[in-house]
């Protein structure tokens, strides 16, 4: 794809998004050579920086950001002359406005221009009014929010709909980083070009599903926004039920965004509403605490927060069920949190036994393991014959496909591709309005139990997979988590 030159602005600049993601995205596809000379990545916050200052902001976050083998500093010294700041509260409609409509409509030749909303998204609103007062909203204008979009229903409602005041739908590209992921995209080729799969896809023959997200970093510096969201808003409204739709839609009419969309639609609206007496059995949330991992102590959510009390959950676990005829009676266990044994997200497909068995041993499962990261790939397990032994005896071992030895590539941060997509106008890989509001419809309910304490906010201990809780979630059903899988 050969791109138009285009200006890419960030409200929000200064935040943690924008050096660690954003930036980087940027410089490798410039390195890739997919940004045209005269593109303008425009960073606006309230700091009073200069062009100068911004860009020595950018040159040490991507020293500190970009892999070594792809870290160049005279490609860094000429990535960042495309770098530019303005001094401005989006916010504000008596802010600096004129410096940047001045900057904006100095280059007509710059025909796309993205709007990069990497606020608080209680300003998105805000923003967007002014963007349209200014008349900076042009026919090729496309803007990207960030998650998550609102706390709740009504005001993910709310900053919709005062978005979509101004912008029609198809200009409004709501990002949600898993769907960037290769793996994630990976699923449909999995499921929909290899019929192998497919027509196992059900509960016919899949006993249950496991999606986990697990994280060894603790909050850090994003406390202040953190504790008010939790691991339930941060993670599974977004990231987690993203890669569920994907695992668990029908196959979509075509690849065209809206169809695709339409599919996942329906597996967020097909999701069992949580009662009370389902949030008491079927979900989990955790808070971690101080402990030793490999040696280094590690401080509790609380210290690090530096507050005495939070009834904020760092861990979530739920079982959600999905009422279609596909997938009734199979149970979708959905795990996330921070400070746990392991940087993973995967996803586990573990097939039913067979009741027969023509060996001695006791039948065992398949298992189909999609590694989201680290180290991407998938691994289906399977029963051999042992070689060492007699003929009636079996071994369990899997085949296993790793993606980056495989093809020979550098595998692409989930920013890179997205970024791109919304700068070429494709809308395939973003979340469209009515699939936000599915989402909190469903998960609206847990939120509102917790607060009511119908569960208790357990505790675990950093290093770990999580409260006990967790692991008896699913044994209760006869099930466990993947890492405690012989
Ligand atoms: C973000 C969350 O959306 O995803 C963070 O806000 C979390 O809290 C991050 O750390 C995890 O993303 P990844 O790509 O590292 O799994």
């Amino acid at each position: 794809h050969t791109y138009s030159p285009f200006d890419f602005i960030i409200f929000g600049a200064t935040g943690d998004l924008t050096t660690r993601k954003l930036l980087p995205a940027l410089y490798y596809r410039y390195l890739d050579g997919q940004l045209p000379s005269n593109t303008r990545i425009i960073g606006t916050a309230r700091s009073p920086l200069t062009d100068e200052d911004f860009r020595k902001r950018a040159q040490d976050g991507l020293n500190q950001f970009v892999q070594e083998e792809d870290h160049s500093p005279e490609k860094i010294e000429d990535f960042i002359k495309l770098i530019y700041y303005i001094s401005l509260d989006g916010a504000d409609p008596n802010g600096k406005w004129a410096d940047i409509e001045k900057l904006l409509n100095s280059d007509k030749a710059n025909t796309v221009r993205i709007f990069y909303f990497a606020t608080a998204p209680r300003l998105y609103g805000d923003i967007c009014d002014n963007l349209s007062n200014k008349k900076l909203l042009t026919k090729t204008t496309r803007v990207v929010l960030e998650k998550p979009i609102g706390t709740s229903l009504a005001t993910a409602e709310e900053i919709n709909s005062r978005v979509g005041k101004h912008l029609p739908e198809n200009h409004i590209f709501r990002i949600d980083h898993y769907l960037g992921k290769e793996t994630v995209q990976n699923i449909l080729a999995l499921r929909f070009a290899n019929p192998v799969f497919e027509r196992l896809w059900s509960s016919d023959s899949i006993d249950y599903v496991e999606i986990t997200a697990a994280e060894t970093v603790g909050v850090g510096k994003r406390g202040g926004y953190y504790d008010g969201a939790g691991a339930l808003r941060d993670m599974v409204q977004n990231h987690l039920l993203q890669v569920l739709c994907m695992v668990a839609m029908d196959p979509p009419i075509s690849l065209n965004a809206d169809d695709l969309r339409n599919e996942k639609l329906k597996v967020l609206r097909s999701l069992k509403p949580m009662t009370d007496e389902m949030i008491k059995t079927d979900t989990v949330r955790g808070q971690y605490t101080a402990n030793t991992v490999n040696g280094e102590q590690m401080v509790s959510y609380l210290e690090e927060l530096k507050k005495d009390k939070s009834n904020t959950e760092t861990f979530v676990a739920i079982k959600a069920q999905i009422n279609t005829s596909r997938w009734t009676g199979v149970p979708f266990y959905l795990r996330t949190g921070k400070r746990l044994a392991e940087k993973t997200s995967e996803i586990i497909i573990q097939f039913k036994k067979s009741a027969w068995s023509l060996f001695p041993t006791a039948p065992q499962p398949n298992r189909l393991h999609i590694r989201i990261q680290p180290d991407e790939g998938v691994s289906l397990s399977m029963q051999v014959k042992d070689p060492s032994k007699s003929h009636t005896s079996l071994r369990s071992t899997f085949i296993d496909i790793a993606f980056s030895p495989a093809f020979h590539i550098r595998y692409p941060d989930s920013y890179e591709g997205l970024l791109m997509d919304a700068v070429k106008g494709d809308p395939l890989l973003f979340i469209r309005r009515d699939e936000v509001d599915a989402a909190w419809k469903w998960i609206e309910p847990i939120l509102d139990g917790w607060a009511r304490d119908v569960i208790p906010l357990s505790q675990y201990k950093s290093g770990s997979w999580g409260p006990q809780a967790s692991q008896q979630l699913l044994a209760k059903d006869g099930h466990i988590w993947h890492e405690d899988m012989p």
